[in-house]
């Protein structure tokens, strides 16, 4: 591991949501070769291990939690364990998310709809909660939370069905941000979110399987490609380190140009 004295978010502890996989996975490999101890949460302790070990045998600092980020029991107590093993929490990452693909097909659209809300939007409300009370009592912290860029637009007319809860939980995330972050300003809680184009990872994997629906969506971003998970990860890490010292608020687009046309 490099122990270069400009590693970006060194000494810190960052709690990563859904960092069993995809963007999560990332931003845990990333923050801490830039010098961080890892929070690995995730509902399954079987994706968050190896992640944990990938990180250990590059000589770096993480520990496995298991979190449904969505309930709120599960939500608070993620908090305690965290400083009970590291002290602290000065980051969180809010990676963990699901699209109605994640549903079983044979859920009516109600449920549907409650169980994306649930994990999306309710699971970054209860751990922000939670993690900038802790926050405060520390004197402050970061919060980055995953958005969309269909937090910020529509789908494109002919895709979808126009009631998609994928995009009404992305929303309600890009507002959390802005009012967490004008009310803990004062507080020295930076919260800002990421807003990306459509990113290989599981999440995705269903239409990038798929060339045709693969081509449409390359075609979607001016830049003519899907992003990559340490894409986001490396926006990510911007935003949660010093260097973003006086954003807060901001719903940073990271998309190929997608939400530029
Ligand atoms: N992949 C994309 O194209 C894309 C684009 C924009 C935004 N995002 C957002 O980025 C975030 C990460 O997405 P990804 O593509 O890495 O997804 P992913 O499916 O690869 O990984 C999501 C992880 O979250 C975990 N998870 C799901 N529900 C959970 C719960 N209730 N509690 C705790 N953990 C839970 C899963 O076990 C998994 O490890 C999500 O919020 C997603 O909406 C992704």
């Amino acid at each position: 591991m490099n122990s270069a004295p400009s590693r970006r978010v060194a000494g810190k502890v960052v709690l990563i949501t859904g960092a069993g996989a995809g963007i999560g996975a990332a931003c845990a490999s990333l923050f801490a070769r830039e010098g961080a101890t890892i929070a690995v949460a995730d509902q399954s302790l079987a994706a968050a291990q190896p992640v944990v070990e990938a990180v250990l045998a590059e000589g770096g600092q993480a520990a496995a939690f298991t979190c449904d980020v969505a309930n709120r029991a599960s939500a608070e107590k993620l908090i305690p364990e965290v400083v009970a093993r590291f002290k602290r929490v000065d980051v969180l990452i809010n990676c963990a998310g699901v699209t109605n693909r994640n549903a079983p097909p044979d859920w009516d659209w109600e449920k549907v709809w409650d169980f994306v809300m649930a994990v999306n939007m309710k699971g970054t409300f209860l751990l922000s909660k939670f993690a900038v009370e802790q926050m405060v009592r520390q004197g402050g912290g970061a919060i980055v939370n995953l958005s969309s860029i269909f937090g910020l637009v529509g789908r494109p007319a002919g895709i979808g069905n126009g009631l998609d809860a994928y995009l009404h939980s992305k929303g309600g995330v890009a507002q959390l941000t802005r009012d967490m972050a004008v009310h803990f300003a004062k507080d020295h809680v930076r919260v800002n979110a990421l807003c990306p184009g459509f990113v290989y990872t599981a999440l995705t994997k269903k239409l990038t399987d798929d060339p045709a629906t693969l081509k449409y969506l390359e075609d979607r971003h001016p830049m003519g490609r899907l992003g990559r998970p340490e894409e986001i990860a490396r926006a990510a890490l911007f935003l949660a380190s010093d260097e973003a010292s006086y954003i807060t608020g901001a719903c940073l687009p990271v998309d190929g140009g997608y939400t530029a046309q």
